[in-house]
């Protein structure tokens, strides 16, 4: 497993190889023939390359999340037992496109979950972005209108990274025209059997109303949904 500080950043390619073949250039070098070769982690690197200006960090509340340690330890056993399944296959699950949908009320871990399974992605050397959706509506609005950055280059890079994560899924409302590049990403990496992982406090019609029903039906085709409930951990703890 990556040494920890190399865990969360994900932007940043680690200099060792994780398969123990080559010095961390991403080339296996034969001295014989004095040629050089692809190595098994090079494909990761590019990958992690890619995404490396994306939004891509585990923010500093959700470091330290662990199955073994509150408040995972206090979510319900049916839904932290499948998260845990996911993970514990997380390469073949995102090899193969599958992602996880939570949803529930505010303060019921769904972003300590969701931040979970990236945070284990990231171990495996997987290319993650995570994002708020209005981050990532703002990201696009930006990209695009601001005539110096690249907005399909952003746009592929959020089609190509291993891993789409977004956090609050349906907080705002935006225009149709967002929605569309939105709708062409989803779509993007259902095509191509990407994973995404969302968050949402929204029910399926409400959710399908702000961001559109054919994404919507995008996303549940790719997700398992895992529903998180119970009161709100924020309330009961004053000033968490
Ligand atoms: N089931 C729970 N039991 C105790 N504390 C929890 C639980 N779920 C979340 N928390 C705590 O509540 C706060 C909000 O968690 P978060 O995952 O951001 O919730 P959500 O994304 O569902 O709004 C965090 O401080 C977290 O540690
Ligand atoms: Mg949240």
């Amino acid at each position: 497993m990556a040494p920890a500080r190399d865990v969360f950043s994900a932007t940043v390619l680690a200099d060792t190889c994780p398969f123990d073949l080559c010095d961390g250039s991403g080339f296996v070098f034969d001295d014989a023939t004095n040629s050089a070769r692809d190595c098994r982690c090079r494909a990761q690197r590019v990958s992690r390359a890619r995404a490396r200006s994306l939004s891509g960090v585990i923010p500093r509340k959700y470091r330290g999340v662990s199955f073994d340690r509150p408040p995972v330890t206090e979510i319900a056993a049916p839904v932290t037992a499948a998260v845990k399944r996911f993970v514990n296959r997380i390469d073949e699950n995102l090899d193969g496109g599958r992602g996880l949908w939570f949803f529930g009320s505010v303060g019921t871990g769904k972003t300590t979950l969701a931040m979970l399974v990236s945070r284990q992605a990231l171990e495996a050397g997987r290319s993650v972005a995570i994002y708020s959706l209005p981050r990532l509506l703002t990201d696009i609005r930006r990209s695009t209108f601001d005539e110096a950055s690249d907005s399909v280059d952003l746009l592929d890079r959020l089609a190509a990274v291993d891993l789409l994560h977004i956090d609050d899924v349906g907080a705002e409302k935006t225009s149709p025209w967002v929605l569309e590049q939105l709708y062409a990403i989803v779509n993007a990496r259902y095509e191509d059997e990407r994973s995404v992982i969302i968050t949402t406090n929204l029910e399926r019609g409400e959710l399908a109303e702000q961001i559109n029903e054919r994404t919507v039906s995008r996303l549940e085709e790719m997700c398992e949904v895992l529903p998180l409930w119970g009161p709100d951990a924020r309330q009961q703890r004053p000033g968490v």
